[in-house]
């Protein structure tokens, strides 16, 4: 791969004036049946992330599309995390006298699942958020990247404009104390000032967290009070607009400060803005200051807002011809979601398949931000982490996968120019594989075992130091063989031979656990956890006499045992059947493994069928591709069809399943695009785009990159033959280099889908086994080429094993329930 050849300067975006994707983004897709999509205002990547907050079981996000009653407009929310509901910090609820009589603030309901107000039809585009509340006040909301400006329309004739700041609730009822309100006149904005922080516990990491805001009234208040919340009860401290008011808040007494204003010229409106800070109020204040000088702005920070979504959007541009309003909303949305998202790595298990690399096509600049942050993060704690939240460690969802999230920018250029320490970078992968940290946060676990033995034995005593739940085992060393091949190519790219040797060979380590004579529903060989001796593992929960259940863990079998914690059992979030297709370095070996080509087509097809695969969960994406490993390309392009028929839509329930920080949208994005990434390596592998023309713009280099379907119609979906840079191009996968230097490849569709096109040896994605990846020296490990035995068979291995893994004995570590 050739590097940008110092191409170090920053190129300016070529606007498009004339494309508004904005348009095309419904941010409530995803909102409802577990998509747990935050659909309030934010920038891309920006801090602060307002939105109105629901009553409701599935608020992971705040806003959920059900119905439930609203508890406030908070300010900090994740977008599609699993676990426990994220954030929520500092929301602000306009009321009136129905709420507090007679204007009393006294006489307001504070506690925060009491407080909750019905609501009309929320709406939102990028950089906005609107609602109406029962009580006849519009709540809207914009931002810039740290500060969240709101307008509150109350009702014509409203008498007292009032206003409930919650200092210390967040969505899960996490706060720990350390609390601290501050009141004081502004004498910039000629009203008040109110500051605050709070401690709270993360919804899936260790330790606490301390978040901050700086809030700014333009105006004074008519009358105000703190209050504090103990045992059920309130206390009430008046404040007066002159004076000073500090206050410590204890663990036990939740506060916050309601206001009453009175109207003013228009009478109605209150507009007011909140920084945010994870550092301190004063940088919260400054943040504001600086962001949004003029509260009373509103419209021209919108504007603003939705100008900077539409030049991020703008590095891609469609030719929409022919193509629905609905697929360009879906298409457009699906982008929107994979942008705005980078202080939470939530979690990396989940975003380094699909939204990293599109960062490396539509964002290198950012992309590189986010490597050196996590650079620095092993810098600073020791390891790199898979899961990292609000400044705490988050838990570990399956391998060491900032690996592969490092190596894929590695491979696609991201280098000179880029300030990226790489020389570090490798250390911090190096130290993964070789040094075990608390696996449970940081690193891996078994990397001990896992020396000794080439396989992670079920039931590992390795534990982490945390005493952590040391389960996983199969798909841990299927993402752990896959993660050292990443480390290989980075090892090679800095020309470190004996490292990359080593770590090629390494990745040969998924065939210690295969099982040559596991069968199920008709297919032979599978991925089966092992033993210390070798035997092959039975888990007595599922396994029954000994007959290895490989579907256990998709949707048809036992589809929630298989979460993180004890308990959770030996694959992680997906089945046998699912693992078993990921040797994403070596799909050439697995093919022969499985036996031979129309054996893994068919086993595919049956996988699918057959409802092992799991769309849902992000180890589902890349098998929908797997097609053109052996030579099927139009199977791919029917398979990719049928999962976005089936699994999106425009609807607020249109998502598979958890969105993962826009995950789950990543894919449908990659799928209309055309081509999707073999994450942790230079390999895309083609489907057919959805649209006549797709123009990519890269922001470093200034190249661009243009991918043309001549003939595309709802028929003539199958790629026929295809040209890049006017040259004849039978392969079915690209590589990087059309986004680096750019050039032109175009695709000539027709109906048939017997066309001769990317169905030859050599047309096929490369495989270590067969020389790709510079690798001559790498041989299949079917062939004794550095993998161990395949294990003694199953009739040997005796009874199933327990161990100190069952579910009685768990630790309560309160999150049972998947990341991703
Ligand atoms: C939209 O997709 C979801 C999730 O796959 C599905 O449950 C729902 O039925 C679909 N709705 C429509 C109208 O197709
Ligand atoms: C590859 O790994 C195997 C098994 O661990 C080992 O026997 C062999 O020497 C290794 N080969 C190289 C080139 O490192």
């Amino acid at each position: 791969m050739k590097a940008y050849h110092g191409l170090v300067s920053v190129v300016l975006l070529t606007l498009v004036a004339a494309q508004d994707p904005a348009q095309f983004v419904n941010p409530f897709i995803g909102t409802q049946n577990g998509g747990h999509v935050f659909p309030g205002a934010t920038l891309p990547w920006g801090s602060v992330k307002p939105g109105a907050d629901s009553r409701s079981g599935d608020n992971q996000a705040g806003f959920v599309s059900d119905g439930t009653p609203i508890t406030g407009i908070s300010q900090l929310h994740d977008d599609g995390t699993g676990g426990s509901s994220s954030l929520g910090q500092f929301a602000l609820l306009p009321l009136t006298h129905t709420e507090c009589a007679n204007n009393d603030l006294t006489r307001c309901t504070v506690d925060h699942s009491e407080r909750a107000l019905g609501h009309g039809d929320p709406v939102a585009s990028p950089g906005y958020f609107s609602i109406p509340l029962n009580n006849g006040v519009q709540a809207e909301v914009t931002v810039t990247e740290h500060t969240a400006l709101h307008r509150f329309t109350y009702k014509a004739g409203t008498d007292q404009l009032l206003l409930l700041l919650d200092v210390t609730s967040d969505l899960a009822y996490r706060y720990q104390g350390d609390g601290k309100v501050t009141v004081s006149p502004n004498s910039k904005t000629h009203g008040t000032r109110i500051t605050g922080t709070g401690r709270w516990i993360p919804s899936f990491g260790q330790n606490t967290y301390q978040a901050y805001f700086c809030f700014d009234a333009p105006r004074t208040f008519a009358h105000a009070k703190y209050y504090e919340t103990s045992a059920g009860k309130q206390t009430y401290t008046d404040l007066e607009q002159s004076a000073e008011f500090e206050k410590d808040v204890q663990r036990s007494a939740p506060a916050g400060v309601l206001l009453a204003f009175a109207p003013e010229k228009d009478g109605r409106t209150l507009e007011v803005r909140m920084g945010v800070s994870w550092t301190s109020a004063e940088k919260a204040c400054a943040y504001a200051e600086e962001e949004i000088p003029d509260i009373s702005a509103f419209d021209g920070v919108h504007a603003a807002a939705r100008a900077k979504w539409n030049q991020v959007l703008g590095a891609i541009e469609v030719d929409a011809t022919g193509v629905s309003d609905d697929t360009q909303q879906l298409f457009w949305t699906s982008l929107y979601r994979t942008e705005p998202y980078w202080d939470s790595f939530y979690c990396i298990w989940d975003t380094f398949r699909v939204v990293h690399p599109l960062y490396a096509i539509t964002a290198p600049t950012a992309q590189a931000q986010i490597i050196r942050a996590l650079i620095d993060i092993y810098a600073h704690t020791g390891w790199l982490p898979d899961c990292r939240m609000s400044l705490d460690k988050g838990f570990t969802q399956g391998g060491s996968n900032a690996d592969s999230l490092l190596a894929d920018s590695f491979v696609k250029g991201l280098k000179e120019g880029f300030g990226i320490d790489w020389e570090k970078g490798f250390e911090a992968m190096v130290k993964d594989a070789t040094v075990m940290g608390d696996f449970e946060v940081e690193g891996r676990g078994s990397v001990n075992s896992r020396a000794k033995l080439g396989f992670i034995p079920a039931n590992d005593n390795d534990h982490p130091p945390s005493g952590g739940a040391n389960t996983r085992s199969a798909s841990r060393l299927l993402e752990y063989a896959y993660n050292d091949f990443d480390i290989a190519l980075v090892a090679q790219g800095l020309g470190k031979k004996p490292e990359t040797a080593h770590y090629f060979n390494k990745s040969n380590d998924w065939f210690n656990i295969w099982n040559p004579d596991a069968e199920h529903s008709g297919f032979k060989g599978f991925i089966q956890p092992k033993k210390a001796d070798g035997g092959w593992f039975f888990d007595s929960r599922y396994d029954h006499g000994d007959v290895f259940r490989p579907d256990h863990c998709s949707p048809v079998f036992g589809h929630n045992d298989c979460y993180g914690g004890w308990g959770g059992g030996e694959f992680y979030e997906a089945s046998s059947w699912e693992y078993s297709f990921y040797v994403p370095h070596d799909m050439a070996s697995l093919v022969v493994a499985m036996g031979g080509p129309d054996t893994f087509s068919s086993r595919l097809d049956h996988f699918f069928e057959a409802g092992f695969h799991d769309m849902g969960d992000e180890p589902g994406f890349l098998p929908t591709y797997l097609y053109n490993y052996v030579g099927q390309p139009a199977k791919t392009v029917d398979r990719v069809d049928a999962m976005v028929a089936m699994y999106y839509n425009t609807s607020v329930n249109g998502l598979p399943g958890n969105d993962d920080s826009g995950s789950m949208g990543a894919y449908a994005v990659w799928s209309h695009l055309g081509f999707y990434p073999v994450a942790g390596q230079d390999t895309y592998l083609l489907n057919r785009p959805y649209f006549p023309k797709v123009t990519f713009r890269n922001e470093v280099t200034g190249s661009v990159a243009i991918i043309i379907a001549s003939g595309l119609s709802a028929e003539n979906k199958y790629i026929q033959s295809a040209t890049l840079n006017g040259e004849k191009y039978t392969k079915n996968w690209i590589s990087h280099d059309l986004f680096t230097y750019g050039g032109t490849l175009e695709l000539v569709m027709g109906s048939s889908k017997d066309s001769k096109w990317g169905t030859g040896e050599g047309d096929l994605p490369p495989s270590l086994s067969t020389g790709g990846f510079g690798c001559l020296a790498c041989v299949s490990p079917l062939k004794g080429g550095g993998a161990g035995s395949s294990g003694t068979s199953g009739a040997e291995s005796g009874g199933a094993v327990s161990g100190g893994g069952g579910v009685e004995n768990a630790p309560n570590k309160g999150w049972q329930r998947g990341c991703g």
